[in-house]
């Protein structure tokens, strides 16, 4: 099947990542079309995926904006649809990624008469997007979309609350290599060496840097623990997000945190870093779509500790393969910090319980197939 998949970034975020395994077993037959140029064309090339940048200019909707706004970017966007619509009538099939490639790949899916596929990444809710946005994103993939894929159940019942057809949408977890996430004992000692961790007990985030993200939520709970806790917060701003960055290395100044906190920015070696730490904590403050940290920490062997809302819910059972605490909540953070500190073992035993399990439920191999089986129903 020849498939013509459209994102709108530049960068590489989850949704983006998750793209990269999806795209694979098509790499012969597919096209990854970008509406920016940036690091995420690089990961595509490096795994012989073929891509394009369909436009370099900016497109000025952003995640908040009104109907004039969203409104006035359309005529912004007339030579990428014809671009786009001339492109996908080499295709079986278009496969819109985020929400700015629904809207371009709905319109060029009337006018080249090819199915679409969205793939929903986002919780569609007013905690992440202006009413306009949700109303545009759905209306688009009502109109024009014959299937939704939602990256987890609560993207799924936002998009349906929202109006969403529910009869075309389907959850699919995003899909991950287990073998990816082994490390070898030699070299995670080496990079906690390098990194100034050894004796201390290391909690790691690993996520881009951004208000709802919630890393100044871990930052309270450190500062709450133990002086040998120690917290790496790996990851950068994507987004624009230069004033919370900002905040952030002022609150590790005013909690007197600086030797007990690094920012690592972004980083390629995950795997490695993650099972440098003796845990991972997951911190959202609105509910997380999906949550693809959360499930590498599980395949790294590392105890989780993720903010019990959205689709983190889905992934983790508190106590039986990670933990769950309020989001927003510091105190009760630390608590948990404080308890996997002192119970190594039990805590051990969750994230061995959760390695296994993840490992089969996430698979991407299996996840594939299940795609697979959608699209060719299409
Ligand atoms: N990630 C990365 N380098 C970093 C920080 C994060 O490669 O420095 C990856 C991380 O491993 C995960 C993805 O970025 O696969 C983030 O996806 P997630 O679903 O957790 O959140 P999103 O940013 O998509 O909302
Ligand atoms: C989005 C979501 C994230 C999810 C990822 C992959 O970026 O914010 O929660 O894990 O997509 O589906």
């Amino acid at each position: 099947m020849k498939i013509l998949f459209l994102d709108q970034s530049g960068k590489p975020g989850g949704a983006e990542l998750c793209l990269i395994d999806i795209a694979k077993p098509y790499r012969d037959s597919c096209l990854v079309g970008l509406f920016a140029d940036g690091s995420f064309r690089n990961l595509l090339e490096e795994n012989h995926i073929p891509v394009e940048i369909l436009t370099t200019q900016a497109i000025q909707v952003r995640k908040e904006s009104s109907l004039a706004q969203g409104l006035g970017s359309l005529g912004q966007l007339i030579p990428l649809i014809t671009k786009v619509v001339q492109t996908a009538r080499k295709f079986d099939l278009i496969y819109a990624n985020t929400q700015k490639a629904l809207v371009v790949g709905a319109l060029a899916s009337f006018f080249s008469r090819r199915p679409l596929v969205y793939h929903l990444h986002d919780i569609l809710s007013s905690e992440h997007f202006s009413q306009t946005n949700r109303r545009i994103a759905v209306t688009s993939a009502n109109r024009f979309a014959s299937l939704v894929i939602a990256n987890s159940q609560a993207s799924q019942t936002a998009f349906v609350a929202a109006g969403g057809r529910p009869e075309i949408t389907e959850v699919v977890y995003n899909g991950f290599d287990p073998k990816i996430y082994q490390s070898h004992e030699s070299g995670v000692s080496q990079i906690r060496q390098q990194l100034g961790l050894d004796g201390k007990f290391v909690v790691g985030h690993f996520s881009r840097l951004a208000p709802w993200k919630g890393q100044h939520i871990l930052i309270e709970a450190l500062a709450q623990c133990p002086l040998d806790v120690t917290g790496i917060l790996v990851g950068d701003a994507l987004f624009g997000e230069q004033e919370y960055v900002q905040h952030l290395h002022q609150q590790v100044t005013a909690l007197g945190l600086e030797h007990r906190v690094k920012f690592l920015g972004f980083r390629s070696d995950i795997p490695l870093l993650m099972a440098a730490c003796d845990l991972v904590a997951h911190t959202s403050t609105a509910p997380e779509p999906f949550g693809r940290v959360i499930v590498e920490a599980m395949l790294c062997g590392r105890p989780v500790v993720a903010a019990k809302a959205g689709g983190a819910i889905e992934l983790v059972e508190h106590g039986v393969n990670g933990f769950l605490v309020t989001p927003g909540k510091p105190d009760e953070l630390a608590q948990v910090l404080i308890t996997c500190l002192k119970e190594p073992e039990k805590t051990g035993a969750i994230a061995h319980n959760a390695q296994h399990t993840a490992s089969q439920r996430f698979d991407v191999t299996a996840i594939n197939q299940q795609i697979a089986m959608l699209l060719n129903k299409l």
